[in-house]
């Protein structure tokens, strides 16, 4: 019987074929379930033996069809998976990854090197007080200086949109409570009405530095100004003060660096001066530290203050600021490229 179980399922190749012939043997009304029924007429003692007999025919049955069924699969799913291979060689479809703002680089790589000196990376609100955006930093309303800072005021004369990030000084001052040395940077978002355009934009970023500590002289924020031109622009790159004007610092000055493009040579680039501006700065007005409550007598500091923008313009030789707002990934790609080479 096994025997010609055997040869029927030799000749099976599908799982119907299979499925008759397991029906045929072990069905409900199959060959083997048919046995047991023989059963009836026979004396007890037989019935344990041709019971036993039957039982073991059963199993060894049931795992002949189960055997099949197994290799019948397997061969199914082998033959699936042969129709279904894949052509690596063909060229796969592109995908666009992302690419950091050049805007973000620029400020992510200048909070990473000044935190390194120690300082502290702080916010400050966007909508400010004038208070703090001006009349601390000793610019009282009416002050002529205002008038380059066209401000967007948000209620009456009292609320505006920061024009500079220079209240985030005010800020850290008041909660250093004239005590504790301090070291920040706030880089962040101000606002201008100005006329968008290649050079301007109503929004932009500023990247504000503040130090105040005992002994403090102008040969630290020359120092540290250079450290950071060099970290930016390279180990060539030359830097220099010139003498400027902020209500809020005292000397003031303007931090100028060797023009990358033509090494100093003169081009159109630095207006061929060899030299381009990137940050206003200054000793901290004695004034604004006594706002601020630490005494003057006694407390020495130094605030820069960099625009993001005209950062990144020099460093990815970016003419048109706009480029930064349009959202056009086409451009971030092509900066981050060029980042890589
Ligand atoms: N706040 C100035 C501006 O927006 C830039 C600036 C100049 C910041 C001198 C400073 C500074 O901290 O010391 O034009």
């Amino acid at each position: 019987m096994i025997e010609d179980l055997k040869k029927s399922l030799d000749s099976v190749n599908t799982l119907s074929e299979l499925n008759e012939v397991k029906a045929e043997y072990l069905g409900k009304k199959g060959y083997i379930t048919s046995l047991y029924s023989k059963m009836r007429d026979l004396s007890n003692d037989e019935k344990k033996s041709f019971g036993a007999k039957i039982n073991k025919i059963k199993t060894e049955a049931t795992d002949l069809v189960d055997d099949k069924k197994k290799k019948i699969e397997t061969k199914i799913l082998n033959e699936k998976l042969m129709n279904e291979s894949i052509d690596i060689s063909l060229p796969a479809t592109e995908i666009k990854v992302g690419a950091p703002s050049i805007l973000e680089k620029i400020v992510e790589d200048i909070e990473e090197l000044l935190m390194s000196m120690g300082y502290d990376v702080v916010d400050g609100p966007e909508v400010e007080k004038d208070k703090y955006n001006f009349e601390m930093l000793n610019l009282p309303k009416g002050h002529p200086a205002r008038d380059a800072q066209d401000t967007f005021y948000v209620k009456g004369d009292e609320l505006l949109l920061r024009s500079q990030t220079s209240p985030v000084q005010v800020r850290t001052m008041l909660a250093g409570k004239g005590e504790k040395p301090i070291r920040m940077i706030c880089p962040g978002k101000t606002y201008r009405r100005d006329d968008d355009d290649a050079t301007h934009s109503h929004q932009f970023m500023q990247i504000e530095g503040l130090l105040v500590d005992k002994n403090i002289s102008l040969s630290d924020l020359k120092g540290t100004f250079d450290v950071i031109a060099k970290h930016l622009f390279g180990e060539e790159c030359q830097t220099r003060f010139r003498p400027s004007y902020y209500p809020f610092t005292e000397p003031s000055v303007e931090m100028d660096i060797s023009c990358h493009h033509c090494k100093g040579k003169g081009c159109n680039i630095c207006k061929n001066t060899g030299w381009i501006t990137v940050s206003g700065a200054g000793m901290v007005h004695p004034n604004v530290l006594k706002n601020c409550g630490y005494d003057p007598k006694e407390w020495s500091g130094f605030a820069f203050g960099f625009g993001a923008e005209r950062l990144a313009m020099i460093k990815y030789d970016i003419d048109d600021l706009r480029v930064f707002y349009t959202n056009d990934l086409r451009e971030s790609r092509v900066f981050d490229r060029k980042e890589d080479n």
